[in-house]
This record gives structure tokens, C-alpha cells and sequence, in this order.
């Protein structure tokens, strides 16, 4: 359905990656006794597109939780209560990339399934539109905690936040062959699921050549780097309002001098230990080095992280 005669290969490929029968299961489904989302890890879902415009009262605005560069994502309640993130292609990229890219991509995303990613649960596409279903986050985006309305994050959840978003990207760089590189991490590219737990989004829609691949995996290092000075700091990576306005250039010499307790966030209560809040400041610094190549990879972070949670805060 999806590749052309020509693909055979990645059709079977891709057919064995979103799970045939889940897709005659939906088409022969009554339209209220069998669960839309069948909870199979590794497998995605082929959608009918009359329940997913049910479910978003027909891509209402009022059902928009926000829109990005991709498009408009929805929130979608289905007949049986479960709910569902989608992700609507627009025009623009509809037209800019083709349906051999849009497979590839979605070949990537079916075999993708971690407890620290926004995981995709299945999608529709066909006749000029493009619908791909996420899990649904409903703690919003780590930006939206940090900079915008949503209650701020004491330092428990910042660090465990921290670590979590870490081995989401470690898993993304390390379980695959070539790696995936996630080339847009940023806060509001790190969702919070109902408890609170990190999961990564928007990743694998960009592949790297082989020259590339080093240095865009140490440039997600980089914008991980910043995501941790934005969560230690409270401030965002960039504002005029700031002096020097540059997170980076702010932060750096003033961990470098021994002077990082400067840069922690005063707005929340702090733990009576600072000791592990430090030491993210010292990962911070060290993910954000000029030099890329003296960047640690994201396996180093998240070993280092797992070891600080460990040790915990005292509060
Ligand atoms: N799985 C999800 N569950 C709940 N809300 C989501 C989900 N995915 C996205 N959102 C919401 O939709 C908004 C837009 O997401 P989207 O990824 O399209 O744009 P963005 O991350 O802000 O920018 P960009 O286009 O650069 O990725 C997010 O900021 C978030 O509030
Ligand atoms: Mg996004």
C-alpha cells in the first residue's frame, strides 16, 4: 500500500515493521468493540480516517494542543476513552517531501519504541493527507514548564527529567545501525507523560551521510547541553533580556571559575544537598564544548546522570 512494485524489499520490510495483521484487523474492525490502539511494542497502526476526524471533532481548533514546523497536532479522544496525540502534515510539507521519504521516515519511526520517547503509535496517509499518532503527553512540554504557564518542576523532577531525556537520546544514538540523530533536541521537543516521566519527540525524520553522522551526533550532545543549563538556570538558551544573552556564554565562565551554585534556578526550594545539582552543571558544561569532539557521547550523560539520581537529593 505504501511502497511502490519497484520497493518490494522495503515493503516487506516495512510491512513485517507495522504488523499486517493489526492493519486487516482495523479494516474488518466493528467500529466500537475492538480497542483502536492495539498495545503491541514494535508494531503501528494503520488509522481510518474517519476515527481519527471522530475523535478530533474533525481537526477542530479547540482540540489543538499547539502547531509546529510539521504542522498541527491534536489531541484525539477516542469512543473508549484513550487518548492520542496527532500530528497533521501541512501543505508546505506535504509538498516538500515526497511519499519515498515519507515512508523511509516512517519505516524509521515504527521500530522505534522506548519508555523515554513519545512513541508512535500508528498513522494515516493517503489522498493528500498525512496523519501520524503519537502517544499523548498530557504534562505538555518541558519549555512550557520552564518558561511558560505550566507549574514549575522542583529539582527531584528536574534531575530525574534530566536523566530520562538523556537515555531517550542515548537510545536513539546507540540502538540503531546507523544511529538516529534527533538534529532538533529542545525543551519543547521533550514532552511529560501522566507521570511526569521524559519522553523525546520529534526525532528520525533526518538522516545523516556518513561524514555528517560523527558531528550530528555530537552537535544533539550540544542542544542537550543547553536543555540541561535551561533546566538547572531556569532561564531560556537565548534572551535579550539576559547579559551576555547566550545561556553558553553566560554559564560556561561561571562554572569553569568554580562559581556554578550562580547559575542555579532560585526560584524553586533548594535541596539541602547541592552537590548533585553542581555536578549537572559540570555535565553541562562538558556537553557544551567548543570543541565537539571533547563533547562525551550521550551514553557518558546518561551513566553519569543514573549515577547522580542514584545518589539522590536530600529535601
Ligand atoms: N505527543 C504529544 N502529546 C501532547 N502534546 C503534544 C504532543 N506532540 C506535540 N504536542 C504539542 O504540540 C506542540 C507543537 O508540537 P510540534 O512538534 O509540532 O512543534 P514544536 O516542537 O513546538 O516545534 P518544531 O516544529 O520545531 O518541532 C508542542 O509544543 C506540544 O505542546
Ligand atoms: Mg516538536
Amino acid at each position: 500500500m505504501l511502497a511502490s512494485p519497484k520497493e518490494e524489499g522495503t515493503k516487506k520490510q516495512f510491512i513485517s515493521c507495522i504488523g499486517k495483521l493489526e492493519l486487516e484487523t482495523d479494516i474488518n474492525a466493528d467500529l466500537h468493540s475492538v480497542p483502536l490502539v492495539i498495545p503491541c511494542p514494535g508494531m503501528a497502526q494503520v488509522f481510518r480516517l474517519s476515527k481519527l476526524k471522530d475523535a478530533t471533532n474533525a481537526f477542530k481548533e479547540f482540540n489543538e494542543p499547539g502547531r509546529g514546523s510539521y504542522g498541527f497536532v491534536y489531541k484525539a479522544v477516542f469512543a473508549n476513552g484513550r487518548q492520542v496525540a496527532v500530528k497533521r502534515a501541512n501543505a508546505a510539507t506535504i509538498i516538500h517531501t515526497n511519499n519515498r521519504d515519507f515512508e523511509m521516515e516512517l519505516e524509521i519511526l515504527c521500530k522505534i519504541r522506548h519508555c523515554n520517547i513519545v512513541n508512535l503509535l500508528g498513522y494515516y496517509s493517503e489522498m493528500g493527507e498525512r496523519l501520524l499518532v503519537y502517544e499523548y503527553m498530557p504534562h505538555g512540554t518541558l519549555y512550557d514548564h520552564l518558561h511558560g504557564g505550566l507549574s514549575p518542576l522542583n529539582w527531584s523532577l528536574r534531575l530525574k527529567i534530566s536523566m530520562q531525556a538523556a537515555k531517550g537520546l542515548e537510545y536513539l544514538h546507540k540502538e540503531f545501525v546507523p544511529p538516529i540523530v534527533h538534529r532538533d533536541v529542545k525543551n519543547s521537543n521533550i514532552l511529560l507523560d501522566s507521570e511526569l516521566g521524559a519522553r523525546i519527540a520529534d526525532f528520525g525524520l533526518f538522516t545523516s551521510n556518513e561524514k555528517e553522522l560523527r558531528g550530528d551526533l555530537e552537535s544533539d550532545v550540544y542542544n542537550y547541553g543547553l536543555v540541561l543549563l535551561e533546566i538547572l538556570s531556569g532561564r531560556k538558551a537565548y534572551g535579550r533580556d539576559y547579559t551576555p544573552p547566550s545561556i553558553v556564554e553566560w554559564a560556561v565562565p561561571l562554572i569553569k571559575q568554580g562559581k556554578a551554585a550562580a547559575i542555579i534556578d532560585q526560584f524553586i526550594a533548594l535541596p539541602r544537598n547541592v552537590g548533585p545539582l553542581l555536578k549537572l552543571a559540570d555535565i553541562a558544561e562538558k556537553a557544551v564544548m567548543e570543541n565537539p569532539s571533547e563533547r562525551p557521547t550521550m551514553s557518558e550523560v546518561a551513566s553519569c546522570l543514573e549515577q547522580i539520581v542514584k545518589d539522590g537529593l536530600i529535601l
